[in-house]
């Protein structure tokens, strides 16, 4: 079945396609086309596990960005996800880059994408939040708005931090999009010292106000030195952050080479950033000791390069670009197979 419908959507523009997906899972998860969606896709319950001090029903999450608004997350909770990451979500609404601004490789399996954090803020967000129903576990991603000087971010990650602490069961703090002008240089030296450092002052007392610890997980890009990741790594766990989500989208275009759309600015993901992203977890698995979780994002298209993530250290796993080439029966051979 999925063919067909990937076959009518593809042939709509990317973005085009994305918002018709929403519009039809936001209708689906909230009226009895949702049962009808769970049985026809009869996705198991999967395999239980523990991660960041909180458990997940299977460990297939959805990535950010899919549903950033938190429109559709019953629609998408029929699907079979362990998780599912809503956002990124800033302060204030803000419409992002001009379209078109998502690109599908095709060749490669691969999307382009340069969205700039198109969202309609984190007010909006919590209601929709509220009123989902979500038996799994669900992730909220912040990040700052695009007018917010990457001096002043960290306001903007508190602002957000504080509005959904009490309605998320992780958290994601989001420097790594490509997208946000200057916002990977908060990934280095004394700015991510001093981004988590106030993040993780305030955890704190969140955690006193509402009587409960809602562990904070931190986003990284692909494009990494061997240098920048030791650092990163060294500044996770002097900080004692939660998680860490590896990786986001990559700038480089070494993999789509010629491609059609290659040449299109944005953050490359789906097939194309599978073995980038599968290292950079290797890499910082060997740093971390195990000592903080990671949960592995970035190209995922199949059971067995889910597994090579597991098998470099991820706990979690999470996935998007391939939703959108293999359907819903990915998920659910990822959540038959993966432990
Ligand atoms: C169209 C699009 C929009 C995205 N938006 C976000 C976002 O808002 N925040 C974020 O942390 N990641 C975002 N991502 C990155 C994904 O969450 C994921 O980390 C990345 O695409 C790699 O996974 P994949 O290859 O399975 O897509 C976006 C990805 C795509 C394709």
């Amino acid at each position: 079945m999925y063919p067909l419908i990937k076959k009518a959507l593809f042939a709509f523009e990317a973005e085009k396609a994305h918002e018709l997906s929403i519009a039809f899972l936001k209708l689906a998860g909230n009226s009895p086309i949702k049962c009808v969606m769970q049985k026809w896709l009869a996705c198991p319950q999967g395999v239980p596990k523990m991660v960041m001090g909180i458990p997940f029903k299977n460990p297939i999450g959805l990535a950010a960005g899919a549903d950033k608004n938190g429109e559709a997350i019953n629609g998408f909770a029929a699907m079979g996800f362990g998780f599912i990451e809503v956002g990124t979500v800033t302060p204030l609404a803000q419409d992002g880059n001009p379209r078109p601004r998502q690109f599908r490789v095709l060749e490669a399996e691969g999307i382009i994408n340069r969205n700039g954090f198109n969202n309609h803020g984190v007010d909006q967000l919590v209601e929709n939040v509220k009123k989902a129903r979500f038996d799994g576990t669900l992730g909220i991603n912040i990040g700052k708005n695009t007018f917010t000087s990457v001096e002043n971010g960290k306001s903007d990650y508190i602002f957000c931090l504080n509005k959904v602490y009490n309605y998320a069961d992780y958290i994601t703090i989001n420097i790594s999009s490509p997208n946000s002008p200057g916002l990977r240089q908060l990934q280095y030296g004394e700015a991510l010292d001093d981004l988590l450092a106030g993040i993780k002052a305030r955890q704190q007392e969140l955690a006193i106000q509402y009587n409960k610890y809602v562990p904070l997980a931190v986003k990284i890009a692909p494009d990494l030195t061997e240098a920048e990741l030791v650092q990163i790594a060294d500044t996770l766990r002097r900080h004692k952050m939660d998680g860490v989500i590896a990786t986001n989208t990559t700038i480089s275009r070494d993999s789509v080479q010629g491609f059609m759309h290659a040449e299109q600015q944005g953050g490359l993901s789906g097939k194309p950033l599978q073995h980038k992203s599968t290292e950079i977890i290797a890499r910082l698995y060997q740093e971390l000791k195990g000592e903080i979780p990671i949960i592995g994002s970035g190209g995922i298209d199949s059971v067995e390069n889910g597994q090579e993530k597991i098998a470099a250290g991820a706990e979690l796993l999470q996935l998007y670009s391939g939703l959108i080439y293999h359907g819903p029966a990915l998920i659910k051979q990822l959540v038959q197979q993966i432990k």
